[in-house]
């Protein structure tokens, strides 16, 4: 065995030579890997004994890319171009030996050889549109030359990992390996390609299924059609179409001209920025820097939840998906009867649109048992209160709890901003106690707040976040706070949206401002979405808010035909000029004089205020990291990817910008627009939010 560098080695079997990566975790495209594999072939090349060549990696995958973390440095060693056009001019066969995941520049190294070979649980796939990119190496010329452009378009506008015997069938992989026995399988095909003198497969020189597409520009126009909403705002998903566009229109070597421009317009631009911090941040965010790794799990084995409401019924679904038994008590049998029918409709209704197949309905519903009786709880792991929001109440069922419940189990709250320190007081045991604040609706949502109370146990916060991630959440370990991480920053917003439609703005102003900004929908329409009168009380109203006077007009959002805006039979919105006279009114009531308010005044009362509290919560040490504050609120209020979360956005603005406009505001609005005396600190400092 020789070894090239310190990442590859090169062995022979007979007349083959195996060229191995070794560079762990995921054998990313670094300059030592590009420097394995350009001199590593180049040696087999040499090497007049060598009949063909095996390129295979180590652990526990393929390459998977580019190394994501050299973006944006200065180049180094042989660019990815050399090593690719070393294999592909390699006047030998080079065969790719495929496990694991052949991701982004891996698939397209691979793509470079002459022949692939996969075991039958490996992937391959394009997904550099989830980093705001598209395939920069020649992927999307060379792909939809083996699988045709409409195959192509789906698998770089969807990143999508696809199965090694899908890419059998798509002929994306020559020949599967027996699974475990790559190695063996692909020198036993590159000898077989050897003995029968098979040509050396260059993809770039196939061109029927390319030509075949020429002319239909309907293909294109499709895709963009049936995604226009999935994409909007996002730059990425656009260039990878006409990227394939190219491969379609125009000969190899200009296609690759294409791409190689608008790769590199996506790499600098601040998008591709956003998405990468975002796939750090994904990652950081279950890192916690004072539970280690080796912490005591508690064995979840059986779950209760406490309240069958909205928010129960849609916690118990994470459970019953992943096979683990819940109990569910309600304290009457109607609400609790009104909950289990919620949740079965909710499979019924996933298993007529094919997500799943009928039987799988009684499969998660019989783990599923309904109960009048908190006894019922006394062997469950964890038991989730997801009660009416009051002190009164959750005490009281905490108190119950824990006389009934056996000792080691995890108390959780789903309280979206009661104190968890007070609720904890109503148990002999605060270390069990911690808030898993799920978000509506609880199935579908991807974040989790963790929320550590003063007493939580180490134990009991890393079962939280391992339970998390097996039930498919994203989860952000927080402190106790109001309104916690994500609330509390919403406060900001909502806050100064309701400010600006009095001080001269309009519902559809600041809605159209945010929508435009990237979020799925702005403040105002969202408030009609979920109902005007959530917390408001009939009998105590007595117009003394905007609100309450919408509500007494029985305009209580999307439910009764009219809210903030007015709805036609297919929920569409109009701006309502009823709501407009209730402003001027309740303006001119109040005394103030309306102006006209600019949009980007809008974008910056909203958003300025929400990062200046995200500085104020990483100061409180109430998230662990400004990527975790970005977290929170892209996966539980929508904030735009390709902006990178709020913070990450603070930092794109930058800091000296925000602490500018904040303190401009402050200075004719208020106390509202206090700078954090962390975001004082790295203006100061010339820091940036993503530091800590
Ligand atoms: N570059 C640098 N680091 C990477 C990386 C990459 N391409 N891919 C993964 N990593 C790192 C992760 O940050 C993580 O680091 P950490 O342990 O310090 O947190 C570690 O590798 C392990 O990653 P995961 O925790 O994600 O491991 P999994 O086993 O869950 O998943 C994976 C493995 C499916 C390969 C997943 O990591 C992944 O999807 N990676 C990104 C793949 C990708 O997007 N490739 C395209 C890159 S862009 C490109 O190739 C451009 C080209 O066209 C020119
Ligand atoms: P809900 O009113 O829909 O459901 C509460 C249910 O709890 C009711 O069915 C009620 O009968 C039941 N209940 C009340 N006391 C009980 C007791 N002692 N024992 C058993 N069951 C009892 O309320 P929702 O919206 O589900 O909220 C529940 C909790 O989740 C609240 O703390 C709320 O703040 C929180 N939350 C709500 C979100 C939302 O969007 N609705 C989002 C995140 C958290």
């Amino acid at each position: 065995m020789t070894a090239i560098n310190d990442v590859t080695t090169l062995e022979k079997e007979g007349g083959i030579a195996v060229v191995t990566l070794n560079s762990p975790p995921v054998n990313a495209l670094s300059a030592p890997v590009r420097e394995g594999i350009t001199n590593g072939i180049k040696q087999a090349i040499d090497d007049p004994d060598v009949k063909a060549i095996v390129l295979i990696c180590e652990g526990k995958t393929f390459i998977a890319g580019a190394d994501i973390t050299e973006f944006g440095k200065a180049p180094k060693g042989p660019s990815l171009f050399d090593a690719q056009a070393m294999i592909e001019n390699a006047p030998k066969p080079v065969v790719a030996a495929i496990h694991g995941t052949a991701l982004g520049g891996g698939l397209e190294v691979a793509l470079t050889c002459h022949y692939r070979v996969a075991v039958p649980s490996a992937k391959c796939g394009l997904p550099e549109v989830n980093l705001g990119l598209l395939p920069g190496a020649g992927g999307t010329q060379r792909l939809p030359r083996i699988v045709g452009p409409e195959k192509a378009l789906e698998m770089v506008t969807t990143g999508q990992h696809v199965g090694a015997k899908k890419c059998l069938e798509m002929g994306l992989v020559d020949e599967l390996a027996e699974e475990g026995k790559l190695r063996e399988g692909a020198v036993a095909f590159a000898n077989k390609i050897v003995a029968e003198k098979r040509p050396l497969k260059k993809v770039r020189d196939l061109n029927d299924k390319v030509e075949a597409a020429r002319g239909k520009p309907e293909i294109f126009a499709n895709i963009r059609k049936a995604n226009a909403r999935k994409f909007r705002g996002f730059l990425a998903p656009e260039y990878n179409i006409q990227c394939i566009e190219a491969a379609v229109n125009l000969p190899f070597d200009e296609g690759i001209k294409v791409e190689q421009k608008l790769f590199r317009e996506l790499v600098t631009g601040t998008q591709s920025a956003a998405q990468r911090h975002v796939f750090f941040a994904e990652r950081q965010v279950w890192k916690l820097p004072d539970v280690p790794a080796d912490t005591p799990i508690i064995p979840v084995n059986k779950v209760g939840i406490i309240g069958a409401g909205t928010m129960g019924g849609g916690i118990a679904m994470n459970f019953l998906n992943v096979g683990l038994p819940v109990t569910i008590v309600e304290t009457k049998q109607d609400a609790l009867d009104r909950g289990l029918g919620v949740i079965r409709k909710n499979y019924e209704n996933s298993a007529k649109k094919g997500r799943f197949p009928m039987e799988e309905v009684e499969k998660r519903m019989g783990l599923l048992t309904g109960s009048l009786d908190m006894n019922d709880l006394a062997d469950c792991d964890l038991v989730i209160e997801a009660v009416f929001e009051n002190m009164d109440v959750k005490k009281d069922v905490f108190g119950k709890l824990d006389k009934i419940v056996k000792q080691g189990a995890i108390l959780a709250t789903n309280t979206s901003a009661l104190n968890i320190d007070e609720i904890a007081t109503a148990v002999k045991r605060p270390e069990a106690v911690i808030g898993l604040h799920f978000f509506s609706p609880a199935n579908v949502m991807r974040l989790l707040e963790v929320v550590r109370a003063d007493k939580t146990s180490k134990s009991v916060i890393a079962t939280s976040m391992q339970i998390a991630r097996k039930i498919g959440k994203i989860a952000a370990l927080v402190g106790v706070c109001p309104g916690f991480v994500g609330n509390r920053i919403l406060a900001q917003r909502q806050r100064e949206a309701q400010k600006l439609i009095m001080e001269g703005a309009m519902p559809w102003d600041v809605d159209r401002v945010l929508y435009d900004f990237g979020l799925p929908m702005g403040p105002f329409a969202m408030s009609d979405l979920a109902g005007l009168d959530i917390g408001w009380n009939k009998e105590k109203s007595k117009g003394e808010t905007l609100r309450d006077r919408l509500c007494e007009m029985d305009r209580r959002g999307q439910k009764t035909g009219a809210g903030y805006y007015d709805y036609d039979e297919n929920r569409n919105a109009k701006p309502s000029p009823v709501v407009e006279k209730m402003i001027l009114d309740y303006a001119a009531e109040k005394g103030i004089n309306r102006r006209k308010i600019s949009d980007d005044e809008i974008l910056e009362r909203c958003i300025y205020p929400m990062i200046n509290e995200g500085a104020k919560i990483l100061e409180e040490g109430k998230a662990i990291r400004s990527s975790d504050i970005d977290i929170v609120w892209i996966n539980g209020y929508g904030f735009p990817v390709y902006r990178g979360g709020p913070m990450f956005y603070g930092d794109t603005v930058g800091a000296d910008k925000v602490l500018a406009k904040m303190k401009e505001f402050q200075a004719t609005m208020g106390d509202d627009f206090k700078p954090a005396a962390l975001l004082e600190k790295i203006v100061a400092e010339g820091k940036k939010f993503s530091d800590f």
